[in-house]
């Protein structure tokens, strides 16, 4: 009772520590506000990008971006200037060293000096950082510390897995580690903010960004996103010295865009937006993410950075967000293209009224927003809250007592344990597909073949969003295979030099290679440069010739193990009668060969689960688990296309929702991965039959690791509304657990739910449970079987 007692005013004590640190940042914001001036507060709302003009970013300048960088900067090309191409490389790059100085003083200094740039982006040189934060701290009048911002994605200098990856673990520790160390090693360089985690619902493979997505599920992505945000921003203390700002990104849609092409139109109505798409970003806010980007797309005509309805009523009203809403780059002034904004003064207009309180990089709030202001158009409250918002964040950061990098302190960048953190997370995030007649995991015996162009990848194996991240640093499997993997016998024949190369000319050389060897693994898949942002593709086949190398491999007799690692979910099918063994790896990141190899020989049991579905063919396209049923919905055995009858009738087929071609069914569910263990369901027990309304049920399995294995599975819950006020889904995951078993081994593992759990909003835009009757699964992927039923009652 005493203790009791004792944890009682500890923690009211401790709240009263939070509100007080609460108002005093308050009033800190509102003391600091009191003192400026309208271009002061604007100068907040402005985002610069920073670039840099030194010898390492001058040797990698083009012939091109050189020309149009001393253009762009008034160097040459103007009048009485020499034009570029009247000069030499070597007086262009002279011209360039001696203009340095002065362009960083007109572009940074001199304006941070103003108090006109609130927030740099692309700034990750320390000594930089801190000359221009000081330029801010003591020579502009108020003092006001940029908040620096960068895409730290999925890590800074030890990449793990693009985010699709982490998200085949279904661990969110796993996924807040990474993210602590990411913060960890960018704070090292200045960077105070980063621009993640994306919860853009994907549920699209030809979208690029698939890969920066943490799949397809609202649950597993809001799970998951509020895990990041918890390890970027110190588990909710912003304030320690190593945290960085969370972004959650992009409100809202742009995961939907049509027809998978990026910045593409969405058209997502209001009940799909609140029951799929907005979730994971509540989720994130929940967990205290500081800020949030508006995205590229228009949602149904109205572009997401002038959408006032979702950054005021949605984001502020009820989620009560208190943090800062920036744009996406340039997302503002694409309004002019998007067609709902005439010029750059009506643009600013739309998106300060909309509730964008940070522009990042066009530099409209600078120039249109005093006039703006003086016209009235924006209100200055308008103006006083979005740099409250900004103001706010900075002082929750700690920025104003702490802004600079110290430069003195040992590297963190690529320590051992976070390299050790990024193997553990690669391994996790494998995703294990096929495994005939038991080919993994090898014996370290065995005479190996390695073939294919992502066994060296150094770059690729890295994966999209990768700015700071230092190839050299990569270990590929060969590299794993050179170090950690020395003793293993093994040949290798690499075949094609890069996943596009349509040379077939070694071909016979690997074909030799795996006849020679015990068993040839082949690694295939996608380059970097082929998924992330921008990069959209129509066809998601292997790319290339690839297909045909695993065909040429296979046909010299010997098993054979797949290994791709690639920045989506590819149409595999074609290539599954190829391959023995079928290990998945969405890009791995910096320890992506030594992790793949701990599986491939057995080291670490597979435990991914696939958190997107994986179509037969991109014609399936959208197709993902948790859809409404039709009124048709097909029968288990639907005819194929060689089974219909010459001038069948038109009714014969039976009129239901699939293709002729590629059937009903998509090649992997959601949630599926194999494991070198077997798992058995059983003795599914609900606590009760029936719940009331605000009450609780659990739902308790019986797991038992049937092998002699020791392994890892990731349990699933699914539930099904059967009859609601909207269609339901036809399964809605609400519940996962990762359990380790012993071989043998057998355990109870229980969930709760409420009915918050059921709860979705309806036709009025209401969020609530409806009573009726219920479908739940717990299984080891979407398609579980294990099945109850129970019902909710008033
Ligand atoms: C555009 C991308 O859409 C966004 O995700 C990123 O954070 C910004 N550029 C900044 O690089």
């Amino acid at each position: 009772m005493k203790k009791l007692g004792l944890l009682c005013a500890l923690a009211s004590a401790s709240l009263f520590m939070a509100s007080y640190a609460q108002t005093n940042v308050n009033k800190r914001v509102e003391d600091l506000l009191s003192k400026m001036t309208l271009e002061e507060k604007i100068g907040q709302m402005n985002q610069v990008s920073f670039f840099a003009v030194d010898d390492k970013a001058i040797a990698q300048y083009s012939d091109d971006d050189m020309d149009t960088f001393l253009v762009r900067m008034g160097i040459a090309g103007g009048q009485g200037q020499k034009k570029p191409s009247e000069m030499t490389k070597q007086e262009k790059i002279a011209l360039i060293r001696s203009e340095a100085s002065k362009m960083l003083d007109k572009n940074f200094t001199e304006p941070i000096r103003k108090g006109k740039i609130g927030s740099l982006l692309n700034i990750v040189d320390p000594e930089m950082v801190n000359k221009l934060q000081a330029a801010a701290l003591k020579e502009s009048r108020l003092g006001i510390p940029m908040i620096i911002g960068r895409d730290v994605i999925h890590g800074f200098k030890t990449i793990f897995p693009i985010p699709l990856g982490q998200a085949a673990s279904f661990d969110p520790q796993l996924v807040e580690d990474g993210a602590r160390i990411a913060a960890i090693e960018a704070r090292s360089t200045g960077v105070n903010w980063t621009f993640a985690p994306m919860l853009d619902i994907s549920r699209d493979a030809r979208w690029g960004r698939i890969a920066e997505s943490l799949g397809e599920d609202p649950y597993l992505g809001g799970v998951l996103g509020a895990a990041m945000v918890k390890g970027f921003q110190g588990n909710g203390n912003l304030a320690d010295p190593n945290a960085i700002a969370a972004c959650v990104k992009h409100f809202i849609g742009y995961g939907a865009a049509e027809g998978g092409r990026d910045y593409n139109s969405t058209n997502i109505p209001p009940m799909l937006l609140r029951n799929v798409y907005l979730p994971p970003f509540h989720a994130a806010i929940e967990a205290g993410a500081a800020t949030l980007m508006t995205s590229f797309n228009d949602n149904d005509g109205i572009p997401a950075s002038a959408n006032s309805y979702l950054l005021k009523n949605v984001l502020r009203d009820e989620w009560k967000f208190d943090g800062f809403v920036v744009s996406d780059w340039a997302s503002m002034t694409e309004m002019i293209a998007h067609g709902y904004a005439k010029d750059g003064k009506q643009v600013a207009e739309l998106s300060a009224n909309g509730g964008v309180d940070m522009e990042m990089v066009s530099g409209v709030y600078l120039q249109y927003l005093p006039e703006l202001v003086k016209e009235g158009k924006v209100s200055m409250s308008t103006i006083d809250n979005a740099v409250r918002n900004i103001l706010r964040v900075k002082f929750q950061m700690g920025l104003f007592e702490n802004p600079y990098v110290d430069t003195k302190k040992p590297s963190v960048l690529y320590a051992t344990n976070h390299l050790k953190a990024a193997r553990q997370a690669a391994i996790e995030s494998a995703i294990l597909l096929k495994n005939e007649n038991k080919t993994l995991p090898l014996s370290e015996t065995k005479k190996i073949a390695i073939i294919g162009p992502m066994a060296d990848a150094p770059h690729d194996q890295l994966g999209t969003w990768v700015f700071d991240g230092d190839k050299n640093y990569t270990v590929t499997p060969i590299g794993a295979l050179k170090g950690d993997y020395k003793h293993i016998n093994y040949v290798y024949e690499p075949a094609l030099g890069y996943s596009r190369d349509k040379s077939t000319a070694n071909f016979e050389k690997a074909k030799q290679a795996a006849a020679n060897a015990d068993v040839a693994i082949v690694f295939l898949g996608e380059e970097a440069i082929l998924s992330g942002e921008a990069h959209s593709l129509s066809n998601i086949n292997l790319i290339g010739v690839q297909s045909d190398l695993l065909k040429a491999v296979k046909s010299a007799g010997k098993p054979v193990v797949l290994v791709i690692m690639a920045g989506r979910p590819l149409t595999i099918e074609r290539d599954l009668p190829y391959a023995d063994a079928v290990l998945y790896n969405f890009h791995p990141g910096t320890m992506g060969g030594p992790a793949i190899l701990d599986l491939l020989f057995g080291k670490a049991n597979p435990s991914g689960k696939l958190p997107v579905t994986f179509v037969r063919e991109v014609g399936q396209i959208p197709m993902y688990y948790n859809h409404n049923n039709t009124g048709r919905p097909a029968p288990e055995k639907v005819m194929t296309l060689d089974e219909i009858e010459l001038e069948a009738g038109q009714t014969s087929l039976g009129n239901t929702s699939f293709y002729l071609d590629s059937g009903k069914n998509p090649l992997y569910p959601f949630g599926y991965g194999l494991s070198y263990s077997s798992f058995e369901y059983s003795n599914l027990v609900l606590s009760s039959t029936s719940i009331p309304m605000n009450g609780r049920l659990t739902v308790a399995v019986t797991i038992k690791n049937t092998s002699n294995t020791d392994g890892t599975e990731v349990v699933q819950l699914y539930i099904q509304d059967k009859v609601g006020s909207i269609v339901r889904p036809v399964k809605e995951l609400k519940g996962f657990q990762r359990i380790n078993l012993k071989a043998g081994e057998t355990k109870t593992v229980q969930f709760e739910l409420t009915t918050n759990n059921f709860a979705f909003y309806n036709k009025d835009l209401v969020k609530k449970a409806e009573k009726g009757d219920f479908n739940v699964w717990v299984g080891g992927n979407s398609n579980a079987d294990l099945k109850g039923t129970f019902s909710v009652t008033e």
